[in-house]
């Protein structure tokens, strides 16, 4: 079991919150959390680590330890991936045979962790596709843009004792009628919530109700059932200024304030029902950092004469504020709080020739050391767990969940847009330079579509 959403329901204690108690239960609540954290985070790196590298440390080193070919395997585009569970590995990563795990499924409904498995040959194929929903940006459109490869769509995430049934969108709808839900974060962000669109517009075409200048934050209206989506653009989740232009060129550093929540989101907190929150890849810039009001140090300010800071850092503390605010706010919306989403350039990366060519999943432990990917997950789980066991009331802390993906994305290299990121990369007319890869963001349909399947499975247990 991982820090998933069932250590921190403390549901067994509702019960004994009897007045006098309420200090020491307190203090209970949050020893057993912050130990179960600490716990849990081991054992999760200790089966992703296998098998252990040489100390990865930095872009440059994530790169030489991936830089392994891509399999043989699956590599003719278009057919249905064989399925090749590997016992062995099961068998290591579950210490429990296969068939006593299924027959123990049942039983384990109820206390299964999600976010630990595998991803498993499923025929039935995406819930919706190019063709059918029209909220598919082109940089993820990987079917209209040509990806000749269909493989990566027939795979299911499959957690270990338990099953996730795929996104139901009218029960969601019906379920959802009057509520608002706000997702915040980056362009990872951004893509998951062209997946949940795409889900729920099976049901009912939303129209869009909002837009910001730039169509960063916008927000939709299912009008027959009175359902309310916001994308709220928050790279940092704290107060940031940045200045680049529409093609991602800066002009200047990021000036980043660690100690300020980004009004964008905050200013809107009361009006959420439930939230999804992540942060990510943005924190990588260069940016000068403020504390206090002041510059308390910059990141890879090479000419300035400032101290270093690093990003790992400015995470930590941009966590720290969110979560702050979220736990002291009044109001208590259901905030699910997303993992890391990795990427996958593999032979270099984004900006020298990386690609990410792999036509199949990595099975449970093949994705690799990660040592900067899993630094920055650590860093998030350390962050939620502070986060829970400073919530005072057992009900609060329910209302605020992991929803850790970070283990099934990382086993996804097959699932990013690639040189797919634009219309038709390989053809003579549009090839104009070097084609560039996509091997953060994901294809839609893809593998972030489990994303929402689990938040409905997460949603279905309260
Ligand atoms: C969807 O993708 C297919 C190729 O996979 C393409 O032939 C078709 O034109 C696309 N449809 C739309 C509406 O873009
Ligand atoms: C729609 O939902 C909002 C809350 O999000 C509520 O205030 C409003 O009264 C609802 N409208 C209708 C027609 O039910």
């Amino acid at each position: 079991m991982g820090w998933g959403e069932t250590p921190w329901q403390p549901a067994p204690q509702r019960k004994v919150t009897a007045a006098g108690g309420l200090a020491a239960l307190k203090l209970l609540l949050s020893v057993i959390l912050v130990g179960l954290a600490l716990r849990l985070l081991v054992d999760q790196s200790a089966y992703l680590l296998s098998p252990p590298t040489a100390a990865a440390e930095g872009e440059a080193a994530r790169a030489a330890i991936l830089a392994t070919p891509p399999p043989a395997t699956g590599s003719g585009g278009g057919s249905l991936p064989s399925n090749e569970v590997d016992d062995t590995f099961l068998a290591v990563a579950t210490s429990m045979p296969r068939a006593a795990a299924d027959k123990k499924e049942n039983s384990q409904e109820e206390s299964c962790d999600l976010f630990h498995g595998e991803w498993v040959p499923d025929s039935s194929g995406p819930a919706y596709t190019n063709a059918s929903c029209r909220f598919i940006e082109t940089p993820q459109n990987c079917l209209t843009n040509g990806r000749p490869d269909t493989g990566y769509l027939y795979w299911r995430w499959k957690p270990y004792g338990c099953r996730v049934p795929p996104f139901d969108g009218n029960k969601f709808l019906e379920d959802m009628r009057g509520k608002h839900w706000a997702l915040i974060g980056d362009s990872i962000l951004r893509n998951h919530v062209q997946s949940l669109l795409c889900l729920l517009s099976k049901v009912e075409d939303p129209s869009e109700v909002y837009h910001d200048r730039t169509f960063k934050s916008r927000r939709w209206h299912f009008a027959s059932h009175n359902f309310t989506v916001s994308l709220i653009w928050a790279p940092f989740l704290i107060k940031a200024e940045i200045f680049e232009d529409d093609d991602g060129v800066s002009t200047s550093e990021i000036q980043l304030h660690l100690d300020v929540v980004d009004s964008d989101w905050t200013g809107q907190w009361d009006s959420f029902d439930y939230a999804v929150i992540s942060a990510g890849q943005w924190f990588s810039k260069t940016a000068v950092y403020w504390e206090n009001g002041a510059v308390s140090g910059c990141h890879y300010c090479k000419d300035k004469n400032l101290a270093e800071l690093t990003f790992e850092y400015s995470f930590r503390k941009s966590l720290r504020k969110a979560f702050q605010f979220i736990t002291s706010s009044p109001h208590k919306p259901v905030v699910f709080y997303r993992t890391w989403s990795p990427s996958h350039f593999e032979n270099g990366e984004w900006f020298s020739g990386g690609a990410c060519d792999r036509r199949v999943p990595f099975r449970p432990g093949e994705a690799g050391d990660r040592g900067s990917d899993k630094k920055m997950w650590r860093i998030e789980g350390e962050e939620f767990g502070r986060a829970i066991a400073g919530v005072g009331r057992p009900d609060d802390a329910g209302r605020l969940k992991l929803l850790d993906t970070f283990e099934l994305s990382l086993l996804r290299p097959d699932g990013h847009s690639g040189p797919y990121r634009t219309y038709h990369p390989f053809d003579k007319a549009s090839r104009t330079g070097k084609v560039q890869n996509d091997c953060l963001h994901w294809c839609l349909p893809g593998p972030i579509d489990a994303w929402n399947d689990i938040i409905m499975r997460m949603l279905a247990k309260n």
